[in-house]
C-alpha cells in the first residue's frame, strides 16, 4: 500500500485519501483512549474481582502525553482519519482534558468527540465545548438508579449522569447519544423506560449488544439480549421505522419514532457484526495501535514517537499496519474465537 502524501484529496475534494486494508475499508475513525482508569468497575468491563486494588494500571510515565497525542493524531488526519474519539477507560479523568481536545480541534479536517460516564459532565461540558469538542456520547445503563448502580458497581447515582446530560445540552451538545449496555435480566426490564425518558428530547438512545471484549467479564451468549429484540419491544408501544445509515459503515442501525418525535438505535456487534464496514482504529494510552476492539496486541507508536522519528516514519508505519489487516472478529465469533486472547475495553477503548 503506497503511503499517501498528507496534501492527496479526496475525488469530492473534501478530506485527504485513506489507505485501505486486505478487505479495502478505508482508516477514517481514530479512537484514542487518554487514560486506562475509571471512577466506575462496570461488571461487563472493569469487574472489581480484576480491576481491585492490586490492578497495575498503566504508570504516567508510559502515558502519552498531550502533545504525543496531538502529534500522532496530526499524522493519522493527514491520511484519511475524519474523527477522533476521545475513550477510556474514563477520559474526563485525565487532567485538562480540555487543553487536549483545544489541540486536536485545530487539525484541520477533523471532528474531535468524546464516549464518556457522564460522571463529571457538570464540571466539564462547557470547558469541553468551549475547547472545541463537537459531540458527545454518555453511557448511561438505566435510569432505575439501584439497576444503575448494579451496572457500575460504584454506588454512582444516576441523577449525576443525568444532570450530566443536561449540562452538555446547555453547553449545545444536540444531539447527546447515550449508550446502553444491556445485560440480560440485569437492566433489560428498564430498557423501555429508558428509551421513554429521551422521546421527544432530541437525544439518541442506543442499546448496545453486551459484547465479548477482553477475558474478563464473563460474558456469556445468554446474558446478551439482541438488539432486534429491545427495539420490538419498543416498537410495540411507539411505532418505529427503519432509517438509512448516516454513513457506510455506521456502528449504529437507527429508526425513528413514526410520531416524528426522535429517533433511536441498536448496536448489534453481536448478532449482526458490522466488520465489513468498519474503519475504525485505536490507539491506547500508551500508543499502541490497534486495529481490531478485539486484538490481541497492538503495533508500538509510542517507541519511534520518543526516538524522534519523522512524522513520515511514523506515517508509513501506521499504512503498513492498516495494510495488512484483515481483521473481523465480530464476523467470526464462534467456539473457536472464545479462547483467544484479547485486550480489555478499559485499556483499548470502547
Ligand atoms: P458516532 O457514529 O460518531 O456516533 O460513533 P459510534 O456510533 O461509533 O459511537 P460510539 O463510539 O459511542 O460507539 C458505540 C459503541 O459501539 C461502543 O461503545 C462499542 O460498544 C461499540 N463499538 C464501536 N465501535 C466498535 C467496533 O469497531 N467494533 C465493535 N464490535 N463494537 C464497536
Ligand atoms: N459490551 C458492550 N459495550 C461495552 N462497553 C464497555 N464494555 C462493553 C461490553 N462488554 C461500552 C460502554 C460504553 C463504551 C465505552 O463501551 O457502555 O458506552
Ligand atoms: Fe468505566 Fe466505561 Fe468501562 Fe464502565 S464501561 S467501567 S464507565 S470505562
Ligand atoms: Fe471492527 Fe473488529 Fe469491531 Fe469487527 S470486531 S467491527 S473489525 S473493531
Amino acid at each position: 500500500m503506497a503511503i499517501q502524501p498528507p496534501d492527496a484529496i479526496d475525488a469530492d475534494g473534501t478530506a485527504p485519501a485513506a489507505v485501505t486494508d486486505r478487505r479495502g475499508r478505508e482508516l477514517r475513525d481514530l479512537r484514542i483512549s487518554v487514560t486506562d482508569r475509571c471512577n466506575f468497575r462496570c461488571r461487563y468491563c472493569m469487574p472489581r474481582e480484576v480491576f481491585g486494588p492490586e490492578f497495575r494500571f498503566l504508570p504516567r510515565g508510559e502515558i502519552l502525553t498531550f502533545e504525543e497525542i496531538a502529534r500522532l493524531a496530526g499524522i493519522f488526519a493527514a491520511h484519511g482519519v475524519r474523527k477522533l474519539r476521545l475513550t477510556g477507560g474514563e477520559p474526563t479523568l485525565r487532567a485538562d482534558l480540555p487543553a487536549l481536545v483545544r489541540m486536536l480541534a485545530q487539525i484541520p479536517g477533523v471532528e474531535v468527540a468524546l464516549t464518556t460516564n457522564g460522571s463529571l459532565l457538570q464540571h466539564l461540558a462547557r470547558p469541553l465545548a468551549d475547547a472545541g469538542l463537537t459531540r458527545i456520547t454518555v453511557s448511561l445503563d438505566s435510569l432505575d438508579d439501584a439497576v444503575f448502580r448494579r451496572m457500575n458497581d460504584a454506588d454512582f447515582p444516576v441523577a449525576e449522569v443525568v444532570a450530566g446530560i443536561e449540562a452538555a445540552e446547555a453547553a449545545g451538545f444536540r444531539p447527546v447519544k447515550i449508550n446502553a449496555v444491556v445485560r440480560r435480566g440485569v437492566n433489560d426490564h428498564t430498557a423501555l423506560d429508558l428509551a421513554r425518558h429521551f422521546k421527544g428530547s432530541g437525544h439518541i438512545v442506543r442499546f448496545i449488544e453486551f459484547m465479548d471484549v477482553g477475558v474478563s467479564n464473563g460474558w456469556r451468549l445468554d446474558d446478551v439480549v439482541p438488539g432486534a429484540e429491545i427495539i420490538a419491544r419498543i416498537h410495540a408501544e411507539a411505532p418505529l421505522v427503519p432509517a438509512e445509515p448516516n454513513y457506510t459503515g455506521e456502528v449504529v442501525r437507527r429508526w425513528r419514532y413514526a410520531d416524528g418525535s426522535g429517533e433511536i438505535g441498536a448496536i448489534t456487534s453481536v448478532t449482526q457484526p458490522f466488520c465489513g464496514g468498519c474503519t475504525r482504529a485505536r490507539l491506547s494510552a500508551d500508543g499502541q495501535l490497534y486495529t481490531c476492539l478485539f486484538a490481541a496486541s497492538g503495533t508500538d507508536l509510542r517507541a519511534p514517537l520518543r526516538a524522534g522519528a519523522a512524522d513520515g516514519e511514523i506515517a508509513a508505519i501506521i499504512a503498513g499496519r492498516w495494510a495488512r489487516r484483515d481483521d473481523r472478529y465480530s464476523e467470526l465469533r464462534s467456539q473457536a474465537t472464545a479462547g483467544l486472547p484479547r485486550v480489555e475495553m478499559s485499556y483499548i477503548g470502547g
